[in-house]
């Protein structure tokens, strides 16, 4: 592998939703290194993509009426918009239903079956038919309620395949603690140390496609998918060409970053090294977890109606501006809390005017007093010239060993320090004043020194703020495939700037936001819960969750007869889809057993079964009603029974 490599990848996003400014922060944030690492020249590598099996996804497209891949073919599109939109410069995407992901994780699997890695056993759990759900005995508090609704569960004895995680933990321990790169921060490989006190058990790698079908089948055994998790985590190999382009797989892996959230640490430190492991293969080299946005001082979350969306910021402010503020405001490791005050404060400050200011000055002294192109610095360097190129310099420095050392708001401090002190420069040297006074040679070297430091630092700011900075730069003269991009050699010197370079006036790069009229497009910080509005005629209201709790389906009435010595009921047998089942309703006033049959009827499924009059109901049937009067609910046309209803 050339050493010059450099493999990043951010987390593949669920396609249940659509995404999030957290989503945004990992993906610009790993487009802002892959642009770092290639203006430093290394052969760079950057991957990205969507995580589209599993309950989330299935679960997101029963809500939605759509099959599974429905679902993920609607969605993948937001993500690939928002990253064309962003300026994401990924070299692949990556999506878990493409057949060149599936088949490497069918052959994962089948060589760890057959190498004795992998095994089927039974165990026993506890399932909530409500929730369609299934714990462990280590998920459950006393009584073995559901953990989502509270309710008793079936106990139930589950085969599965599992993958022999636990022999590995010794080694792993000692990986972690040899390799001190391995888990960055460092905090987090001590988060890692301190989950790996308790004994490692095996990863239950399959689900019987009974409860989920929507996953990767397993080869040996049809009966199952892929646990999504297992899936999921071999993108960062299959899309490098593991065992199928073995000179790309050769020339790419070990990946140098992982890029990922707090919150999916253990998933990345523990399983994934341990399947590598298992698989033969080297580790990658970093595995960084970032901390997380919160809205204010809360978690981002949909029930608040305080998630961000980064399209309408993107839209409102700007795709660089809002990079840039990503970038600057977040320390790589802790949590940083996002308010639209802080950015438009920030925006308003560094870009509008620090930077703004900056090239507005050295455009207009040059455009006045320069013949509209870079002049000559014929008069000698001074002092002052002498500290601004030491400031300048030192934030390519400084920049690098931010990249280097993942502190790129440290990096971007100091190429705004040196962007101040060009605005100091111009202040000390007063331009103005030099051409009243006709000193024409130091006016010249004044406009080149300062226009000098802007090919510099907009060169250093490339990666964050791709659009803005390729646009200082093409008014310092360069054509446009030139300033769109840079290399450390040409940013580290000073003097690169050809005198004689036309230059041209971009118009304000930065306008200021009226902070009176900004704030509209990020819920306010500490949003509380939305207060409930009044109750409907003491009616109390409920969450969208609570109703889809109930699971309501279509149902196809086959027969119906009346139930003896019951003058209201009416036994029905029903067809659900994938089953059959009896219901006993109180219709029979209303519908003799002819007039039902054969309707489609709407049906709460996920009911415990009930005994009416000694006859077991399963269900119960929709009807609108009052004292005189009952209609069933019906569907308006012709639709097959089993579908989800809401
Ligand atoms: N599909 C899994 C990852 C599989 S990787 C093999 C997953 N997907 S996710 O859609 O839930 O995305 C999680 C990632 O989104 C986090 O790890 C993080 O990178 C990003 N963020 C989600 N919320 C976030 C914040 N509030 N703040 C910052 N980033 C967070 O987990």
């Amino acid at each position: 592998m050339p050493d010059n490599n450099f493999y990043i990848t951010t987390p593949i996003y669920y396609v249940n939703d659509k995404p999030h400014i957290g989503h945004a922060y990992t993906t610009v944030l790993a487009d802002t290194l892959a642009r770092y690492h290639r203006l430093l020249g290394d052969d760079t590598y950057f991957l990205t993509g969507t995580d589209e099996h599993g309950q989330k996804v299935q679960k997101a497209a029963d809500q939605r009426h759509m099959t599974p891949q429905e679902q993920c073919d609607t969605t993948v599109v937001r993500f690939q918009e928002l990253w064309k939109k962003l300026e994401i410069t990924n070299d692949d995407f990556i999506r878990t239903t493409e057949p060149r992901h599936k088949k490497i994780v069918q052959a994962i699997l089948q060589d760890l079956f057959d190498r004795g890695q992998i095994y089927k056993a039974e165990y026993e759990g506890h399932y909530c038919v409500p929730c369609e759900r299934f714990f462990t005995a280590k998920d459950l508090a006393e009584g073995n309620p559901c953990p989502d609704c509270g309710r008793p569960m079936d106990t139930i004895l589950e085969a599965n395949y599992f993958f022999k995680m636990g022999q590995y933990q010794q080694w792993l321990i000692d990986y972690i603690k040899d390799n001190p790169d391995f888990i960055q921060p460092p905090f987090r490989a001590n988060e890692t140390l301190g989950f790996l006190r308790q004994p490692l058990g095996d990863l239950c790698v399959s689900r019987p496609k009974s409860r989920l079908a929507w996953g990767i089948e397993l080869p040996f055994d049809p009966d199952y998918v892929c646990y999504v998790w297992f899936d999921a985590l071999v993108n960062y190999i299959s899309a490098v060409g593991y065992l199928s382009d073995d000179a790309k797989f050769q020339k790419r892996w070990p990946a140098s970053y992982h890029l990922i959230g707090k919150d999916i640490l253990t998933t990345h430190s523990v399983y994934w090294p341990t399947m590598l492991k298992a698989m033969g293969l080297p580790m990658p080299k970093t595995i960084f977890a970032h901390g997380w946005w919160l809205i204010g001082s809360s978690k981002m979350s949909k029930s608040v109606g305080n998630v961000v969306n980064p399209m309408d910021l993107a839209e409102r402010y700007g795709v660089d501006a809002f990079r840039y503020f990503l970038i600057a405001e977040m320390t790589l490791g802790q949590d940083t809390s996002f308010t639209e005050e802080s950015f438009v404060a920030r925006y308003n400050t560094e870009l509008a005017n620090d930077l703004g200011n900056l090239l507005n000055r050295v455009l207009k002294f040059a455009l006045s007093h320069g013949g509209a192109a870079i002049p000559s610095p014929t008069a000698p360097y001074g002092d002052e010239e002498k500290e601004l190129q030491k400031h300048v310099l030192d934030a390519v420095t400084e920049m690098r060993s931010a990249v280097l050392s993942m502190q790129l708001n440290r990096g971007l401090e100091a190429v705004m320090a040196a962007v101040r002190a060009g605005n100091r420069y111009i202040e000390r040297r007063a331009p103005w004043k030099l051409a009243k006074e006709g000193k024409a040679d130091e006016l010249a070297t004044v406009i080149y020194s300062a226009a000098e430091a802007l090919r510099i630092l907009s060169g250093l700011l490339l990666p964050v703020m791709p659009e803005k900075a390729k646009t200082m730069r093409m008014s310092l003269g360069f054509a446009e495939t030139e300033a769109a991009t840079a290399d450390i050699a040409e940013l580290g010197q000073w003097g690169k700037l050809v005198p004689g370079t036309k230059i041209v006036d971009p118009g304000v790069l930065f306008p200021r936001i009226d902070t009176k009229a900004a704030a509209a497009v990020v819920p306010p910080p500490e949003t509380k819960p939305v207060p409930a509005a009044p109750p409907v005629e003491g009616v109390a209201l409920i969450g969208v969750d609570d109703f889809f709790k109930a699971k309501l389906k279509t149902a196809k009435v086959l027969e119906a007869e009346k139930v003896p010595k019951a003058d209201k009921l009416l036994r029905l047998q029903i067809d659900l889809g994938a089953e059959r089942r009896q219901i006993v309703a109180g219709i029979a006033l209303f519908y003799k057993p002819e007039e039902v049959v054969g309707k489609t009827i709407v049906v709460v499924s996920n009911l415990k079964p009930a005994l009416i009059r000694g006859l077991e109901s399963n269900g119960m049937l929709l009807a609108a009603k009052d004292d005189k009067q009952l209609r069933l609910i019906t569907v308006d046309g012709d639709l097959p029974p089993g579908l989800s209803v809401g």
